[in-house]
């Protein structure tokens, strides 16, 4: 504002000054010249000479008064030019007065309407911090511009959207809490007897063996199969602890690219997959738990693996203050009927016994923990992509 006012009186200072030059150079120095009085006094002095001396020398009467109306035209001509002159001061006056007026009114008016909107924008900021205060989430103000008001807008929007953030986080985090305690209910249910089995198993065929020898050869077959359903059990109850007690990470520095390109060497021959590091990734470091971390990228590679992709890339990107680590498969992608609920526990597209659909669950509660988050990026025919962000605590130091 102050810069446009500034302006507005700066082009009428400017418009003063040439104006007044103007009204100088046209009313003052060409007209002066010639009707300056002392000029007319002396032209109606000649007339007077000239009168007389035609009385004087009657002789060239007629040239006389030729010349004496010559000079009472050019006379006449100055007169209407001095009364001219005072016309054209008063027009210039005029003209500016005018320009003074409507400048300061345009000024009036610029203000008050910028007055007016800028209480109608604070009117609907005020309404946006109302309803952030209620609860809505990923409000849009629609103010753009780098002044105060559109910089407080901006500071709703992005709360708003921290808040949805958190308040989805939180909603999930409970959500697991409830199915882990299920979890470690179950495969404590589970545990207890299946212990007991496997001991009266052991007695079992101990007594045979000793009773009655002939009978042994068929319990062993018998016992192969019924200690195969009770190892199934075993890693089934396995799962369960495993998904009921995360455990806190336990955080130290992390070097991504280093340790990218570690987990690629170690893991090169766990799956029928080509594993390897993008080029570009770029140089990030984190906070995190690196058993725990190892641990996503191997859930997440043997479901990439069971998919039936042949290429997995790791990649990491690093924006602003959060480090994106992006993993790639070239798989058919993932099935539509459980994209929706895809990191709930329990989501599985696999036969019974094959999965418990437990890994990308653990796997998001793990970013989760670490200040981060999991993601599905993308899914097509063409390979899928996760995306794991975690807060950057720096650039990596090449080594
Ligand atoms: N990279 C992938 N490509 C295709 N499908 C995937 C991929 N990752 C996960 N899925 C799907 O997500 C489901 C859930 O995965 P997960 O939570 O690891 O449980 P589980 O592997 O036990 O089924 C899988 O059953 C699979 O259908
Ligand atoms: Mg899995």
């Amino acid at each position: 504002v102050r810069k446009t006012v500034l302006g507005i009186l700066l082009s009428l200072a400017v418009a003063l000054v040439i104006i007044h030059f103007a009204q100088r150079q046209l009313s003052t120095v060409w007209p002066a010249l010639g009707v300056h009085p002392q000029v007319t006094s002396a032209m109606r002095r000649s007339m007077e000479d000239l009168k007389r001396l035609s009385e004087l020398d009657p002789a060239r009467t007629a040239e006389y008064r030729r010349r004496h109306e010559e000079l009472r035209a050019l006379h006449n001509r100055l007169e209407i030019l001095r009364s001219g002159q005072e016309e054209i001061a008063r027009l210039y006056e005029r003209i500016l007065f005018a320009v003074v007026a409507v400048t300061l009114a345009a000024l009036g008016a610029f203000y008050v309407l910028r007055r007016r909107r800028e209480e109608r924008r604070l009117q609907n900021v005020r309404s946006f911090i109302e309803r952030l205060s209620s609860g809505e989430q990923h409000l849009r103000v629609g103010e753009r511009g780098g002044d105060a008001i559109a910089r407080m807008a901006q500071m709703i929007e992005s709360t708003s959207d921290v808040i949805a953030t958190e308040r989805q986080r939180l909603r999930y985090l409970e959500n697991l809490a409830g199915w882990q305690e299920a979890a470690r209910r179950h495969s404590h249910e589970i545990r207890t007897p299946l212990t007991a089995v496997r001991l009266e198993l052991d007695r079992l065929c101990s007594e045979v063996e000793n009773n009655s020898p002939q009978a042994a050869g068929l319990l062993v077959a018998r016992r192969q199969s019924i200690q195969e359903e009770l190892d199934r059990l075993s890693e089934f109850t396995r799962n369960f602890t495993a998904f009921a007690a995360i455990g806190r990470p336990r955080l130290g520095k992390i070097q991504l690219g280093a340790f990218l390109r570690e987990f690629v060497e170690t893991y090169a021959k766990a799956w029928p997959l080509r594993l390897h590091v993008d080029e570009e990734s770029s140089a990030c470091a984190i906070e995190g738990d690196r058993g725990m971390l190892r641990q996503v990228l191997v859930n997440l590679c043997a479901n990439s693996a069971l998919a039936g992709a042949s290429t997995v890339t790791l990649g990491v990107r690093h924006e602003g203050r959060t480090a994106r680590i992006d993993l790639r498969d070239d798989g058919p992608g993932i099935p539509a009927a459980i994209r929706a609920r895809l990191f709930q526990p329990y989501t599985t597209s696999r036969s019974v016994g094959e999965g418990m659909g437990l890994g990308l669950a653990i796997s998001r509660k793990i970013l989760l923990d670490h200040s981060g988050d999991l993601e599905l990026a993308s899914t097509s025919t063409r390979g899928t992509t996760f995306t794991l962000t975690l807060p950057c605590i720096g650039h990596e130091v090449p080594s």
